[in-house]
């Protein structure tokens, strides 16, 4: 059985997946009108991974006895700047999101909630890898800086990424 204290914070770790998927959705959106394809497949596959980040909460809570709350979400801005301040607002963002994690590993321990300490272990590793992937994709973009070209390769850089990283929901 979750306590109350805990319940609240995964309610709030639903809303900040579920943000996330809406951030990554509205980047895709924006990448694919200005024509860069492996930026947007890159961008829907992530949304698509926040939305399962958020599911798998959604599940735990009410396996455990709890009740998950759907909650209203922020509408996300429409357009980014330019690639390499939109890839800086997902670094950013998941810096963000990696802090909200480690704070419920802190709450779970104080209430001594082994189970969903336990749970939360996966969302330890997976913050660990979105950081480095952001910080990656940050690194290569400052190396191209505007060059068209560049910005060019990075497009199919990127989808190569997506394709490497994406999970086969059958498998
Ligand atoms: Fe679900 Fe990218 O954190």
């Amino acid at each position: 059985m979750l306590s109350k204290e805990i319940e609240k914070a995964l309610n709030s770790q639903i809303t900040i997946e579920a943000e996330s998927s809406q951030v990554y959705l509205a980047m895709a959106s924006w990448a694919e009108t200005l024509g860069f394809e492996g930026v947007a497949a890159f961008m829907y596959a992530h949304s698509d991974e926040e939305r399962m980040h958020m599911l798998k909460l959604v599940k735990f809570i009410n396996e455990r006895g709890g009740h998950a709350k759907i909650a209203t979400l922020k509408a996300p801005p429409i357009s980014f700047g330019s690639f390499k301040e939109m890839f800086q607002t997902l670094f950013d963002h998941e810096v963000m999101v990696s802090a909200s994690i480690n704070e419920l590993v802190h709450i779970s321990l104080q209430e001594r909630d082994y189970a969903t300490h336990n749970f939360l272990q996966w969302y330890v590793a997976e913050q660990i890898e979105e950081e480095a992937l952001a910080r990656n994709i940050l690194d290569k973009i400052n190396l191209i800086g505007d060059d068209k070209g560049g910005l060019y390769l990075f497009d199919n850089d990127v989808k190569l990424l997506t394709v490497t990283a994406s999970v086969d929901p059958n498998a």
